[in-house]
This record gives C-alpha cells, sequence and structure tokens, in this order.
C-alpha cells in the first residue's frame, strides 16, 4: 500500500431509501407524491414537531443546567419509562437489562452485539423481506444471518405456515429471530393475534430466541395492539430482546432516540448483561445522544404532556388509517381489488405492492410518484386530495 491510503477505497452505491429521499425533495413537480422514506407527513406534507414534544423542549430549554455527560446506558428514568409503557404488566423489571441507544438502529446494534458476545456462532433470521437496513446493521457485528418466508407477494399477506415450517427445518436451538412487532417494515402485513398465540409456542418449544423490533409503536392498531405480540414474548419466553424507537412516534428522528432491553432467565444474569451494554455503547460510540431522550422522559414522566402526546399519536394513526379507506376504495376496481383489500387490512405507514423495480420507476418519471423500487409505499405521504390521482396511476401501470 502506497501513501495514498485512501486511493484504494472503492465507491460504494447510495442507501436506496435515503437516495430517494434525496431525489424526492430535489423533485419540484406540483402533483409530486413523496410515498419513499418512513417518516409520517400531516396532510400538508409536512414533517411536523409534535407539540408535545415542542412543549417538553420548551420547558428542558428553561431548566436545563447542565450538558454534562450521562453515562454509557443513557437515562434510568427515561428506560423505566419506555419499559413500562411497551412491556406493561411483563415489566419484570430485575429481570431486564436495558440501555438508551442512537434510535431503533443503535438498539438493533447493542442488541446484536450483545448475541455476539453471548453467542457468536447464533444465526439472525430475519423476514423475506425485512427493512433493507437489518442485514447491514446486524451483520456488520459479524453475525450469520439467513430469511425466513414472510410475505407473499401474490396474496399480499404473511405466509405463517410456510415461515414456522421453514425455521423449523433450518433454525437450530439458539438461534435469533427477528420478529416486527408491529407494523412491518416494508409490508404492513402483521401477525395477528391468534398467529402470535401459535409463534411464541413455537418458539419456546424449538429453543429461538424472540428480538423484537418495535419501530413504530403506536402507529398500528392502537398501543396496547400494537404490543400484543411483544408482551406476550415477555411473558412467555425466559430470554427475549426488543428494540424500540422513538423516531417515529414521537417524530424524533435525527434526535436519535431508541431503546434496547433484554430480558434473561434471572436477575443475576440480568446484572451482566447491563456492564456488556455499558461496555458495548462505549466502544461503539461511547454515550447515546441526550436530548431526545429527555425529551421522552419530560413526556411519559407527565400526566398533562403523555395525554397531548397520545391525542397526536391518535391522530397520526387515525390519519394513516383514513387514507388506506381511501386508497383501498379507489383501487377497488377490476384487477385491483386484492390490492384494495390488502392495503385496508395492514398497519402503519407501509404496503408492498405488487409493483416491479421497473413499474416504480415509471411511477416516478410519468407520475412522480415515489415509491422503493420494491414496491413499499408510505401511505402517510399521500392525502385525500392525491388519492384518485395516485389509484390511477398505480391501476394503469400496473394494467
Ligand atoms: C424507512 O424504512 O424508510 C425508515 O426506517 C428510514 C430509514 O432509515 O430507512
Amino acid at each position: 500500500m502506497g501513501a495514498h491510503m485512501f486511493d484504494y477505497l472503492k465507491p460504494l452505491p447510495a442507501d436506496a431509501i435515503i437516495a430517494m429521499m434525496q431525489q424526492a425533495k430535489a423533485d419540484t413537480r406540483p402533483n409530486k407524491i413523496d410515498m419513499g422514506v418512513g417518516v409520517y407527513k400531516d396532510s400538508s406534507g409536512a414533517v411536523p414537531i409534535m407539540r408535545a414534544v415542542k412543549t417538553a423542549e420548551d420547558i428542558i430549554l428553561g431548566e436545563e443546567m447542565s450538558k454534562s455527560y450521562v453515562g454509557t446506558t443513557g437515562r434510568a428514568e427515561f428506560r423505566r419509562l419506555m419499559l413500562d409503557m411497551v412491556l406493561g404488566e411483563q415489566f419484570h423489571a430485575p429481570r431486564i437489562a436495558s440501555s438508551q441507544a442512537a434510535g431503533g438502529s443503535g438498539a438493533l446494534r447493542l442488541g446484536a452485539e450483545l448475541i455476539k458476545s453471548a453467542a457468536p456462532n447464533a444465526t439472525v433470521w430475519v423476514s423475506d423481506p425485512t427493512w433493507a437496513n437489518h442485514i447491514p446493521l446486524i451483520s456488520s457485528t459479524g453475525l450469520k444471518m439467513d430469511k425466513y418466508p414472510y410475505y407473499n407477494r401474490e396474496t399480499l399477506g404473511v405466509e405463517f405456515d410456510a415461515m414456522l415450517a421453514h425455521l423449523d427445518t433450518h433454525a437450530v436451538p439458539g438461534d435469533v429471530v427477528l420478529l416486527h412487532g408491529c407494523c412491518h417494515n416494508p409490508t404492513g402485513a402483521d401477525f395477528s393475534p391468534a398467529q402470535w398465540d401459535r409463534l411464541v409456542p413455537f418458539m419456546l418449544e424449538r429453543e429461538l430466541l424472540p428480538f423484537v423490533d418495535l419501530a413504530y409503536y403506536g402507529l398500528g392498531r392502537g398501543l396496547s395492539e400494537d404490543s400484543y405480540g411483544l408482551q406476550l414474548v415477555f411473558e412467555h419466553c425466559p430470554e427475549a430482546l426488543v428494540a424500540a424507537s422513538c423516531s417515529k412516534n414521537f417524530g424524533l428522528y435525527k434526535e436519535r432516540v431508541g431503546l434496547i432491553a433484554v430480558l434473561c432467565r434471572d436477575e443475576k444474569t440480568a446484572q451482566i448483561a447491563q456492564t456488556q451494554f455499558g461496555a458495548i455503547q462505549r466502544k461503539l460510540i461511547s454515550m447515546p445522544p441526550d436530548h431526545g431522550a429527555q425529551v421522552v422522559e419530560r413526556i411519559l414522566g407527565s400526566g398533562e404532556l403523555k395525554r397531548i402526546w397520545l391525542d397526536e399519536l391518535t391522530e397520526m394513526r387515525g390519519r394513516m388509517r383514513n387514507l388506506r379507506v381511501l386508497l383501498s376504495e379507489a383501487l377497488d376496481v377490476q384487477g385491483g381489488a386484492h390490492i384494495a383489500r390488502a392495503v385496508a387490512d395492514q398497519n402503519g405507514m407501509f404496503s408492498t405492492l405488487p409493483v416491479s423495480a421497473a413499474q416504480a420507476e415509471e411511477l416516478r418519471n410519468a407520475h412522480a410518484i415515489y415509491m422503493t423500487n420494491s414496491g413499499r409505499i408510505n401511505i402517510a405521504g399521500a392525502n385525500a386530495s392525491n388519492i384518485p390521482h395516485l389509484a390511477e396511476a398505480l391501476l394503469d401501470v400496473l394494467s
């Protein structure tokens, strides 16, 4: 290697989702519908700061007296409030170790590093398809990864029996199964409660470790509905992990707020896992960012702010549900009925439509409609007045 070491670097492609976010932003066509990146938008197309967040920030701005370090696992009260919210009665504090993380991605990475420390030969199984960054993020720890069947692009539903059969044949005890707690990214197709009821005993019997990614909590059917599977997992499995994000439900994307938690067999093991989280975070980024976690702590710790936040979350969820109904009605014509049904049944921001990469490109070029090349739409990118244009263009390219 010569003196100019960086000459040896190879160019890498830009992340598809982030590149599309920039491409859509630069598109000035008035009929543009940006359904790309997974951020919540209001009916004017803005990605708003929630009122509860603004109020909490105002209070913090006035009261905060120091910017000194908090610690490698972040704020203890933030962690307690988050665990209380997502786990409810399944919150067995002594058996849980947790850490504040740099967003849901930071939480996934801490969880993956913990698995790597404990079981370096475990395979992490992810749904096919899954969020595009799951595999790079988790496999960068050196863990092996593989896929289980999940979404049927013809029926646009979950292939639950195929998933169980595949894991039954190919996964071995001690492997990890990454599950989307709600609002599956990219498909919007979630397990029904009855499927969770079958999945948990299956995992227990096969000694598979559930790792629940809860990136869209509260944006599906409601707070308790969206944590049904997670709470079942924490109630019945001796060991489990959850990575929760505050990016979407608190709209705190760029502040990077998340939480990783692990349920251990006993208290002593949880104490050891706690030391691991601290050490892992320290070697990766030293400490998580604080501002967003402080905001979430303020909101969840104050009756009044929490009420405001819950109202806003309900409004966001309602807006997306309403858009799903409108799009479904507009697609419920010859050739579009099965897509219409799926769009209405699916949860959260995303649905994966049976659109090819070439059709997604045509939608961008000819109709100013942005979705990923895999056919994922973010329903929050639409509004009541452009749904007819969206449905017409979709039916046009699919015909
Ligand atoms: C998405 O899936 O679009 C979001 O989670 C944003 C991202 O980082 O990919």
